[in-house]
């Protein structure tokens, strides 16, 4: 066939696409759906058979976590196929110019380590690399490297000074189809928060915690916040269990977790692959590992760890994040191991924040101490899974929330940090304010104008059958 044979024959066809894609488009009408055919949805998009997440040579999986000062560097982690191995980041500071080197030199290049790791998707190579000796508050560019190619070039803003105001995004629980319904949760948090430069996960990103489809559906969903650090904690769905239904059944790190973060590697000593902190500009954030508290004895070491952690806090504020509630929400729940070992010291430094997942639902209060206004304590779902509030959550929380995906936006200046939890869609479920007020400490104050009404789950069981649930 000769040149313009082909283009005729190629014109031809798309001619044919055009007519039929209008044809669709008459017909477009469907008959309405039937709710008594409904089924659960599957928990990736993924049809049966189909690979979409094979590694490449191209770098894919591309996240960046703030080094234990957050002012001063970062790390990047990537996966690519076997053929990269040692592959380089390059950074400079960001330009206005598509010329970064005639602004700035040549961008500093490191090179990464790099693993193999065999999942369902095929043998993949993970790299990591830590980026150091940046300057606070600097919007640098940067890329990283695959074979024979290299990402796009991304922008991550360092933390700025002590007293510079924040803005961050906590999201609970991501954990069941990610790519479904968690995608509109990123793109209406980015909607809100649009200076927020740093992002907290609750735990359980994803529900098999070595389903590679899954992880795949979780970095496309999380896209939108890209331009943001990642801080995640590990929740017990990060675990998969090895020598199931034996005596030597235990709760393993899923290799994913850990060929995905690069944690700044000041861990809990024995939890140093999930638990770690850093500071950002004026806070203290330390994230534990609920799952290696409550199920395999690390809830004393943590406890010591994060009371050290603390008491060293240079810092304004202190946040802390873990996967399970300090005060389960979720009716039959209770992690009497938190309340023993890790409560007395959230107390003790009078952590302002732990934000928390796991139970699918959303609630918040205090401490046992009326008298004092943190910590606050909140649980939240941003995810499709919903459970149902116990009646004690009902009577020792507020609000409280069921059938109902979140995110929330804290904003941090000078003496006050104000917190909002959004649905979805975007309306205003809590809201209020942490004011340093002098003598008298820290001082909460309820922000109720604008926000809607508690939900409550409004069917009486899941599309499976199950009552205990709300939706799954
Ligand atoms: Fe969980």
């Amino acid at each position: 066939m000769n040149g313009s044979a082909a283009m005729k024959n190629l014109m031809q066809t798309i001619g044919g696409g055009l007519l039929l894609a209008s044809v669709f488009a008459l017909h477009a009408e469907a008959p309405q759906a039937d709710a008594t055919t409904r089924s659960q949805e599957p928990n990736t998009l993924l049809p049966a058979g189909v690979q979409r997440y094979a590694p490449s040579p191209l770098p894919d999986r591309i996240v960046a976590l703030p080094a234990q000062d957050g002012a001063r560097g970062f790390s990047v982690s990537w996966r690519t196929n076997t053929a990269v191995r040692e592959p380089l980041l390059e950074i400079s500071p960001a330009s206005d110019s598509p010329d970064a080197w005639a602004e700035h030199g040549a961008p500093r290049q490191l090179r990464a380590s790099t693993h193999e790791l065999l999942a369902g998707n095929g043998l993949a190579h993970h790299h990591q690399v830590r980026v150091d000796g940046l300057e606070p508050g600097r919007l640098y560019a940067w890329r990283v490297q695959g074979d024979r190619s290299w990402s796009p070039w991304r922008q991550l803003r360092t933390a700025a000074a002590p007293g510079t105001p924040l803005e961050f995004v906590y999201l609970g629980d991501t954990q069941n189809k990610n790519a479904s319904l968690g995608t509109r949760v990123a793109y209406e948090a980015v909607r809100f928060a649009p200076d927020a430069d740093l992002v907290l996960f609750a735990g359980d990103l994803v529900s098999e915690a070595v389903d590679d489809d899954e992880w795949g559906e979780w970095f496309d969903a999380t896209a939108p916040l890209a331009r943001m650090l990642f801080a995640p904690a590990a929740g017990n769905h990060e675990f998969y269990k090895e020598h199931e239904d034996t005596e030597q059944e235990r709760r393993v790190l899923g290799p994913q977790w850990w060929s995905h973060f690069a944690l700044p590697g000041n861990g809990a000593p024995g939890v140093e692959a999930s638990s770690y902190w850093f500071d950002w500009q004026g806070v203290r954030f330390a994230v534990v590992d609920g799952t290696s508290a409550l199920d395999l004895g690390a809830a004393p070491a943590q406890a010591r760890w994060l009371d050290q952690v603390l008491a060293d806090n240079p810092q304004r504020w202190s946040i802390v994040l873990l996967h399970q509630p300090v005060y389960s929400p979720r009716a039959g729940r209770d992690n009497r191991l938190l309340r023993e070992h890790l409560q007395p010291v959230l107390e003790r430094h009078i952590v302002d924040l732990v934000l928390q997942g796991h139970d699918h639902t959303y609630g918040r209060r205090g401490g046992d101490d009326p008298q004092r206004a943190t910590p606050q304590y909140i649980v939240s779902v941003a995810g499709a899974k919903q459970y149902r509030l116990s009646d004690q959550a009902r009577r020792s929380m507020a609000p409280v929330g069921e059938d109902t995906q979140l995110f929330q936006v804290i904003r941090i200046e000078g003496d006050v940090l104000s917190y909002r939890a959004h649905t979805v869609t975007g309306q205003l479920y809590d809201a209020f304010e942490l004011r340093r007020d002098g003598a008298a400490g820290t001082t909460l104050h309820e922000q109720p104008e604008g926000r809607i009404a508690p939900r409550d789950c409004g069917r009486e069981a899941t599309l499976g059958g199950r009552r205990d649930r709300c939706w799954e």
